[in-house]
């Protein structure tokens, strides 16, 4: 297989990152299949993703003249027979090994025997389910940032068996979606930038869970001294707090972790007030206009 022969990208799980990465292969021209179980979450997909063509038009990324075309090329279906037919499958379904283990298991028996698969896993190891997939040589870790078009590293972590043509076609196929790709050398839980957020994640939390600092403090103090736009629970609400739960819970229990498990629970605190971040529009701030980018938050005034 060459890098010509990648045309189609099967995108499974259209939530916060199935949507991102699925626009931005369409605009790099490829063909787009947005897979989802749950049909509501496909309507909420086109709409979001509509919703982001009108930002990147505004930022001057995407021409006004190939909106049409961008999104004519992004295919939603819930029938995973239809959109098996695919030469690279992208997972992003919810950080569950279990879950994950399945789908790809699920698609290798539908997919042609050259489709590659990656996992866009943000803290488990494509080791886990190099096995599920019935073709760990073809399949490695290919792990995005938010939003995929402003933060364009993508870290390809292969596991023990990938072979190395694969590793190759990852990275030119990165290149050709506008990324940035980070080779890891061996497995990492975490990968390379994600490694480092998750400190700060458990640092920021833990100030807030136990009630030693605000969120907004929080923020504003790491705002103030790393000279940034956003704070670590700006970052929460773009992660998304269910994505965020997913994967503190996940370690929580398999680590035996007290203050996970105490982050945890404050997470699952906001998202049963219905508080899931960014994409519902409210989480630990409230969304468009977050106090956080208003002027006098910094100084506490
Ligand atoms: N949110 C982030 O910033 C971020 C960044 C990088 C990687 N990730 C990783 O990407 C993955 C997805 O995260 P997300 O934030 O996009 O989650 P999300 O909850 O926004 O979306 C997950 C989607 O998967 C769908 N889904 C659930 N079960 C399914 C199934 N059996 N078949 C098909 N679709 C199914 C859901 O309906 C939902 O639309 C996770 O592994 C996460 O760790 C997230």
């Amino acid at each position: 297989m060459n890098i010509e022969d990648i045309r189609r990208v099967l995108i499974v799980g259209a939530g916060t990152m199935g949507q991102q990465i699925g626009l931005q292969c369409a605009m790099h021209g490829y063909q787009v299949m947005l897979y989802d179980i749950d049909l509501a979450a496909l309507d909420t997909a086109q709409t979001q993703i509509k919703m982001y063509t009108g930002h990147l038009t505004a930022q001057g990324r995407l021409a006004q003249g190939e909106v049409e075309a961008v999104l004519a090329r992004i295919i939603p279906t819930s029938d995973p027979q239809q959109a098996a037919e695919a030469d690279l499958l992208s997972e992003s379904v919810p950080e569950d090994p279990a879950l994950k283990g399945k789908i790809l298991a699920q698609f290798n028996d539908i997919c042609p025997a050259h489709t590659l698969f990656t996992t866009n896993t943000s803290t488990l190891l494509p080791s886990m389910f190099a096995e599920a997939t019935g073709r760990p040589a073809q399949f490695a870790a290919f792990h995005f940032h938010q939003f995929v078009w402003e933060s364009n590293v993508v870290d390809i972590m292969p596991h023990p068996g990938t072979a190395a043509e694969t590793v190759a076609l990852l990275e030119l196929f990165a290149r050709r979606i506008g990324q940035i790709p980070i080779v890891l050398k061996k497995e990492n839980y975490g990968y390379v930038f994600n490694a480092m957020l998750s400190a700060l994640n458990r640092a920021a939390l833990s100030l807030a869970a136990g009630g030693v600092a605000s969120v907004e403090d929080v923020d504003r103090a790491w705002m103030v001294v790393m000279k940034t736009r956003i704070g670590p629970f700006g970052i929460l609400d773009v992660i998304g707090l269910e994505t965020a739960w997913d994967i503190t819970e996940y370690w929580a229990k398999a680590l035996h972790d007290h203050q996970l498990q105490a982050n945890a629970d404050f997470l699952k605190n906001y998202i049963e007030q219905n508080r899931l971040g960014l994409k519902n529009g409210q989480g630990f701030y409230t969304y468009p206009n977050p106090v956080y980018q208003q002027p006098g938050f910094l100084t506490g005034e």
